[in-house]
């Protein structure tokens, strides 16, 4: 989409050691200083975030959390306030992806806690939202995406929505090596769009970035970029390589 910035953000899920990630942000760092024209961010698991929010803070380079809590602080043994990932300066947070939803149990209504939560605090979220197979290929593939953007967005003013990002993921895209075609993508971006629209105002759905996630490669990846309503691309995989991460941002200037 012309109007609105692409973004580049690479999710390392719970991949990279310790002694991986010096090197990979050395090797990212200078290069995201030439190419201006696409935001760039790397989410990561929380042990690494402080100090990689300290290693890019004079960079264009942004940090994003994984996760984070729908309070700010109490006794949540084993969660990461949202408060405190804002503080240490980490700019994003993911709120629902996939894996979340699937394994630990998430659902829409603590999808649209951590939402407020996100913005509560300062961060900005990325919103997933997934599709199943049987829903893709079904007749209401649309209407389980727009139910997700619904309730994760429940409560929210068109003020509060200036500062989210939307990402869309087939499920059977995640880490499958197969991704959606351009076109599929296009179609449920442009669906998310005018849902957006309806919700809000077209003014706020033409504004507001929707990425597109599932198996994106430096292949196919300016396929997707090159989609009116896709404004981005969120990268498992193809992004724990350096050298890849810095193609793909290459890719969306
Ligand atoms: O968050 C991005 C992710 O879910 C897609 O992973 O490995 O298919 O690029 P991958």
């Amino acid at each position: 989409g012309a109007m609105r910035r692409p973004l580049v953000l690479a999710n390392w899920k719970m991949n990279m050691l310790p002694a991986q990630v010096q090197p990979y942000l050395d090797q990212v760092i200078p290069e995201v200083e030439k190419d201006t024209a696409a935001d760039v961010a790397i989410a990561a698991q929380d042990l690494y975030l402080a100090e990689m929010v300290r290693q890019s803070s004079q960079s264009r380079l942004m940090i994003a959390a994984e996760n984070a809590h729908w309070t700010d602080d109490g006794a949540y043994t084993g969660e990461t306030s949202p408060k405190a990932l804002a503080q240490v300066g980490v700019h994003y947070v993911l709120i629902g992806h996939f894996e979340r939803r699937k394994l630990f149990n998430e659902t829409d209504e603590r999808v649209n806690w951590k939402t407020k939560a996100a913005l509560r605090n300062g961060l900005k979220p990325i919103v997933d939202l997934d599709e199943d197979l049987t829903a893709y290929e079904g007749d209401d593939a649309s209407q389980v995406v727009l139910k997700q953007l619904a309730e994760a967005l429940d409560g929210l003013t068109e003020t509060d929505l200036k500062d989210v990002t939307i990402a869309y993921e087939p499920t059977w895209a995640i880490g499958s090596g197969e991704a959606a075609s351009a076109a599929q993508a296009e179609k449920s971006a442009a669906l998310i769009r005018t849902s957006l629209a309806n919700l809000y105002s077209r003014e706020l759905a033409d504004r507001t970035r929707i990425l597109y996630g599932g198996s994106v490669t430096t292949e196919n990846a300016a396929d997707f970029l090159s989609q009116k309503d896709i404004d981005g691309i969120l990268v498992g995989k193809a992004a724990l390589d350096p050298e890849k991460f810095l193609e793909l941002i290459d890719i969306a200037q």
